[in-house]
């Protein structure tokens, strides 16, 4: 779907002409295949994308990060064995107002070859893409979002403070606060800021990731694919302060913290983070009285009550 802008402009030539251009709208990608390893035997049934965090799967995390962005055109791209599952879980995603579809992974060849994957679905448009299993929480983060999103050119990455940077992609700055270099898993890190698994692409990413080739390890980095970008034409950080919670739940200990978190604050704040159906609201893709007709089929539970009574003052249907 394309988006037309009008500008009134008179220095293209001699007469004051309107002149009009076509924005392509980002499209998002979430990625749910990955191996999941690290949380086996938890993650044996099922892929951990969907496995709880707290009181909702993991992928309401970043499905409502994309929501919230305004985005509603998402890939979910997941391993063969568990597609039947998110399918079960989302459906064609028409009860949030967004479209929702869905590629297999074959095997698990990188986070860049999503980009592949995604690549009919794409149609050459600009793109944010989430990993399943990354948290983002707090502060301005659906504000900063958004702005990077019409902000960005070629492509953005966000960093986030860690006390563990080397366990992830770290950020070197210059002075000016422009990327030197994005190292995987350094040994000596020169910041701390980490990348965290959300990342924004203009319609270049598709042709830049066919030029990867695969690391040691035998994936499609998307660290390649950024220093791509770096090297061609240009990439954006944001950092984000330490009010955004950013966790990546890929292990036991990670899984839980957020969980331990996301009660704490849901608790404090009588606040969901993740709940998708909010999300949907808040961002006009579906009415409350929508939202209402969906929801009266799911066992009214303290989930249910949250949704329905968001808004203050329904009674139930
Ligand atoms: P990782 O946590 O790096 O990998 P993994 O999910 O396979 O887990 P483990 O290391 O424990 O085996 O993946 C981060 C996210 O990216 C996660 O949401 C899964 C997804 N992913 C894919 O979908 N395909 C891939 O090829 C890779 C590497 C990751």
């Amino acid at each position: 779907m394309l988006t037309f802008v009008f500008i009134q402009s008179g220095h293209l030539n001699s007469k004051s002409v309107l002149y009009y251009f076509c924005i392509m709208k980002h499209k998002g990608i979430i990625l749910a295949g990955g191996a999941g390893t690290r949380l086996y035997p938890a993650s044996l049934p099922i892929s951990k994308i969907l496995l709880p965090v707290y009181d909702k799967p993991m992928i309401y995390y970043p499905l409502s990060v994309l929501i919230s962005a305004g985005i509603d055109e998402i890939l979910i791209i997941t391993n063969k064995r568990d597609e039947e599952n998110f399918k079960y879980t989302l459906g064609d995603g028409s009860k949030f107002g967004v479209k929702i579809q869905y590629k297999i992974q074959q095997i698990p060849k990188g986070v860049a070859e999503s980009l592949l994957i995604a690549e009919d679905f794409l149609q050459n448009h600009p793109l944010v893409l989430i990993l399943g299993d990354n948290i983002f929480y707090g502060g301005n983060f659906n504000k900063i979002l958004k702005k990077a999103i019409t902000d960005n050119k070629y492509a953005t990455i966000f960093g986030c403070y860690s006390k563990t940077p080397q366990k992830f992609g770290v950020i070197e700055l210059d002075e000016y606060g422009n990327v030197i270099s994005i190292e995987e898993k350094p040994k000596k890190p020169k910041s701390n800021y980490a990348v965290s698994g959300l990342y924004i692409y203009n319609n270049d990413a598709v042709r830049l990731a066919k030029q990867l080739v695969p690391s040691v390890r035998g994936e499609l980095e998307i660290t390649d694919l950024n220093n791509l970008y770096l090297n061609l034409f240009e990439l954006k950080a944001v950092l984000f302060e330490k009010d955004i919670f950013w966790q990546d739940t890929g292990t036991f200990d990670s899984m839980l913290e957020a969980a331990l978190f996301i009660k704490n604050e849901e608790c404090k704040t009588g606040q969901k983070i993740g709940c998708i159906e909010e999300a949907a609201i808040k961002t006009g893709f579906i009415s409350q009285e929508k939202c209402f007709e969906n929801i009266s089929i799911y066992p009214k539970n303290q989930y249910y009550d949250y949704v329905y009574q968001f808004e203050g003052d329904k009674k139930y249907v």
